[in-house]
């Protein structure tokens, strides 16, 4: 237990997989834990699905604003790098109200032919390849073109824009960017998203798109974001470019990676992967609702509190840094029963891999489900088998889990 925080904060630990075993002895013994960490003030870990639910249904103690990664940042910078994410009602309600119309579940089912075509031309697109790394060609492909389908970009532009959004989000991991937050001096970013320069190049490609959908609207997201709502409200650039970023950065790397653990869970559960064809709609999101708790792609997100607070006995100060581990609320037993089992029926199953029914709850949840659930059927009709190829590897980051590399053997049907 002595070592419990060193684990937690670094990135090198997730390599081998989640610290199941340290979140399991956390929640028995110190659900509400100090946790140090090595370049910060350190935080308090909570690790309890209640304990969850309870800090993101009160963001008035326990706030978004101050940033929602683990790592400290000024006031400077957190106010320079300000998203959807980083803000509290009413400023996070009234700019929630004006993005979420095109995420609504309504507008999304409209897009499931979009999705089936998609995904049939990914994996068209492989040749009848019998091996191949199912993360490069199958999974990173999909997210990638319903984004760009979603914002009317063109296809030559997706693979830079989501390597932008990969040198982001795995700004923890060498491969992905030569600005490594915790190995390289970043000072100089401190005010872009992820202290990375790679921010400027998509606020810069964003700032094209607005302007050429100015000239010329299309029925894509960006142009439905450059209109007012009912209430002739609307968003300034900043709010456009900064919510494009987060678009790109927030909604590929996760849905790759889910799509990734449904496929390792697929290869060590053969007769589930044969059993797709018979299933139902209702089965089908059941199933990946399971896959969704499984593999809990973002592990965590952090708040800040507002006020002196106590939570299990624990005096948390105003200003405490405190992480919600949505890794190990979503394998509490006190919340599901056999957490360690993959039930693909779990009923019922509110896992916390959006977050908690709260004001931050996963603004692209319901486009995430149904391209998980179409590229799975799609594979399924697909190929008869699924199995390992060769050694798999997992992205360097305390916060994504995620595994980079998945060599793949198929059964074409
Ligand atoms: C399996 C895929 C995904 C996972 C696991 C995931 C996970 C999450 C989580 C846990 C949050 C809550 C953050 C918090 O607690 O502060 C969140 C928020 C968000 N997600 Fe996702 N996400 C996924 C896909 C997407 C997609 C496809 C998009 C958009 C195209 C998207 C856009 C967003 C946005 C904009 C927010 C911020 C919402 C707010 O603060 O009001 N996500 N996501």
């Amino acid at each position: 237990m002595e070592n419990f925080a060193a684990t937690l904060t670094s990135h090198d630990a997730y390599l081998n997989g989640v610290p199941h075993e340290i979140f399991k002895e956390l929640r028995a013994h110190q659900p509400v834990a100090w946790t140090e960490e090595p370049d910060g003030r350190g935080f308090w870990s909570i690790t309890k699905y209640d304990d969850v639910l309870y800090a993101s249904r009160h963001a008035e103690i326990f706030s978004s604003r101050q940033g929602i990664r683990m790592e400290d940042m000024s006031e400077e910078e957190t106010e320079a790098r300000r998203t959807l994410m980083e803000m509290d009602s009413p400023e996070h309600t009234r700019l929630r109200r004006l993005v979420a119309r095109p995420f609504t579940p309504r507008a999304v089912a409209d897009y499931e032919d979009a999705i089936r075509e998609l995904s049939r031309e990914v994996l068209a697109n492989l040749g009848g390849a019998e091996e191949f790394d199912f993360v490069k060609l199958v999974a990173r492909e999909l997210p990638m073109k319903m984004l760009g389908r979603l914002l009317g970009l063109p296809d030559e532009d997706l693979d830079w824009l989501v390597s932008r959004g990969d040198a982001l989000i795995g700004n923890t991991d060498p491969e992905f960017t030569d600005y490594v937050v915790d190995q390289t001096d970043t000072s100089a970013y401190r005010l872009l998203p992820f202290r990375s320069p790679v921010a400027l190049e998509l606020f810069e490609y964003a700032q094209a798109a607005l302007d050429a959908r100015r000239l010329n609207p299309t029925h894509d997201v960006i142009t439905a974001l450059l209109q007012p709502n009912n209430e002739g409200d609307s968003l300034d650039d900043t709010a456009l470019k900064n919510f494009f970023t987060l678009m790109v950065a927030a909604g590929n790397d996760t849905t790759r990676y889910t799509m990734v653990a449904g496929a390792q869970v697929f290869i060590e559960r053969p007769e589930l992967f044969a059993s797709i064809p018979s299933l139902d709609v209702a089965q089908m999101k059941s199933l990946v609702d399971e896959i969704l708790r499984w593999s809990t792609t973002t592990m965590h997100f952090r708040r800040t509190v507002t006020e002196d607070t106590e939570l299990r006995g624990q005096q948390l100060k105003k200003g405490d840094k405190v992480v919600l581990w949505y890794a190990s609320a979503n394998y509490d037993e006190e919340h599901f029963e056999n957490p360690y089992e993959f039930v693909p029926d779990r009923t019922p199953n509110d896992h916390t891999a959006f977050g908690l029914h709260s004001a931050h709850l996963c603004l692209g949840a319901h486009l995430a489900r149904l391209e998980l659930r179409v590229m799975f059927e799609e594979m399924a009709r697909a190929w008869s088998s699924i199995e390992l190829a060769g050694p798999t590897e997992r992205l360097r980051s305390n916060f994504i889990s995620g595994t980079k590399r998945l060599p793949i053997l198929v059964t074409w049907r």
